[in-house]
């Protein structure tokens, strides 16, 4: 009987990915998709919104600069110009400030009459505000009869504070990933476990209970979902199934029964032809004899005649049934033993069960495969074990074991833990007719014989009378076959 073992391929041979692993990976798509999503829309709102707030404050510091600017020229005090620098530049992080002239050269504020190099762009990504100086009447004194612009204050907040702000923003987004892969993980676990194991354990439990022949088997109790459609499609098939079976049996039995009194009646038949056939010859020498006495042309003669042909029509009509009746030929062929044993121990089964013979198999995978009928030799097998089960009607073992002799061909054991023969009834088993069971043929063992010498083979029996009896098979393996 085969099993229903867990496999860890599909399929045309490829892994099978754990249904776990299937619901974590959707799941992980799914949240990942939603969580990269939010994350890039954090992202890009939160820093356009920084970028907005450190324009707002250069804006709202830009006044007050400026009229520092001009009132520090006003009062022809530069210092506090270069001082305002000096603060600025010791708080990078709200920003730095650019002094240019009219020319947009950059204006030295410590050092208002030193030379003035161009002025470098800002770094990129900085938010930039300019503030135009325009010139006044109070300007006149120190920058002359000018009009229009003197100069720029020009702004700029950096990046450095946005750059912070997105590195913690991924640092704690990878941290949340992580966690909710964890999680991710677990629910998918829990998900698979209450959905589909939990309840499919019960339906693959059934499924290994029917594989080893228990028909009653069957899902029990509520399946969540469609998985109950699959239960109950299930119990109902195995229902099938076995009231199926049961009328094989039934069928094979009969059949069974049927093939035997056919094979007895046949064999009856044959040897009663035979028994025909050897007075036939007396009567028909007999008659020869008469023949040759009797004139020719005389009515004696031609009744004779008449007479000697009849009995050489009956005997050619008992050759032709000899001929049909005697074993069909054998058609030899590379077959598996244990597929063959399979058949013979399913028609066996039935009786077996009734006698409460419990059954042993020692039949390795691993058997080579045998040259013979295997048509015949499953007859010859059948015989066998009818008969050890026949020896054991209050119950006991039947050991079928199979294993390489060691000499290039194959023995199989049928043993029973039954009633024995007695040593004198052992020689004459094989014996056509010889039985010692009422209803019995007697014809079984010399068959069973028969067909075993027929494939190349050969049969022993041996038994100890009260302790069992044992039927040893020795069959040559296919060519080739390891
Ligand atoms: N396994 C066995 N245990 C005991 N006796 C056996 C066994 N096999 C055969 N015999 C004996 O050999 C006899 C002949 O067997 P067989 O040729 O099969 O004819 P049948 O089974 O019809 O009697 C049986 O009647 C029985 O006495
Ligand atoms: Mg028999």
């Amino acid at each position: 009987m085969t099993g229903v073992p867990p496999s860890s391929a599909g399929p045309g041979g490829r892994p099978r990915v754990p249904l776990a692993l299937q619901v974590f990976a959707a799941l992980s798509a799914a949240v990942g998709l939603v969580f990269a999503g939010s994350f890039l829309h954090d992202m890009t709102t939160l820093t356009s919104r920084l970028a907005l707030h450190q324009e707002g404050s250069l804006r709202a510091m830009s006044p007050l600069a400026e009229r520092l600017i001009e009132q520090s020229m006003e009062h022809g005090a530069p210092q506090h110009i270069s001082e305002l620098f000096r603060v600025l530049a010791e708080r990078p992080q709200a920003g730095t400030a650019q002094l240019l002239d009219a020319r947009g050269r950059l204006v030295d504020p410590s050092d208002l009459g030193a030379a003035r190099p161009a002025a470098p762009a800002p770094p990129a990504g900085s938010v930039v505000y300019e503030v135009p100086i325009e010139a006044k009447p109070s300007c006149t004194r120190c920058h002359g009869v000018s009009s229009g612009r003197l100069g720029t204050l020009r702004l700029i907040a950096s990046d450095a504070e946005r750059a912070e702000l997105r590195r913690s923003l991924v640092l704690s987004r990878l941290a949340m990933a992580l966690i909710g892969a964890v999680v991710v993980a677990l629910a998918s676990l829990a998900i698979v476990r209450r959905l589909v194991h939990a309840p499919l354990g019960s339906v693959t439990a059934a499924m290994r209970e029917v594989a080893q022949g228990r028909f009653g088997a069957r899902v029990e109790g509520e399946l969540p979902g469609e998985l109950q459609v699959i239960a109950d499609g299930f119990n109902t098939m195995v229902s099938e199934i076995a009231r199926d079976r049961g009328e094989i049996v039934d069928l094979h039995q009969k059949q069974l029964a049927h093939a035997d009194r056919l094979a007895t009646l046949g064999e009856l038949a044959a040897q009663l032809a035979h028994e025909v056939r050897n007075p036939l010859t007396g009567l028909s020498s007999a008659l020869q004899v008469l023949q040759r006495e009797a004139e020719a042309g005389s009515p004696r003669r031609g009744l004779i005649d008449k007479m000697l042909l009849q009995l050489s029509r009956m005997d050619k009509t008992m050759g032709d049934f000899l001929r049909y009746a005697r074993l069909p030929e054998t058609a030899p062929r590379p077959f598996a033993l244990k597929d063959a044993l399979g058949r013979v121990l399913f028609l066996v089964g039935p009786r077996m069960k009734a006698q409460k013979v419990e059954l042993r198999q020692l039949l390795p995978d691993s058997l080579p495969l045998l040259l013979g009928d295997p048509g015949q030799l499953e007859q010859a097998f059948l015989n066998l074990c009818l008969n050890a089960v026949q020896a054991m009607p209050e119950g006991g073992t039947l050991e079928v074991a199979a294993a390489p002799d060691g000499n290039g061909a194959v023995l199989v054991t049928v043993r029973d833990s039954g009633a024995g023969i007695a040593p004198g009834d052992l020689e004459r088993v094989f014996e056509p007719f010889f039985t010692t069971k009422d209803g019995g043929s007697g014809l079984g063992l010399p068959i069973t014989r028969q067909i075993v010498l027929a494939n190349g083979g050969e049969l022993r029996l041996a038994s100890e009378p009260g302790r069992g009896t044992t039927a040893r098979v020795r069959l040559p393996r296919a060519k080739g076959a390891a």
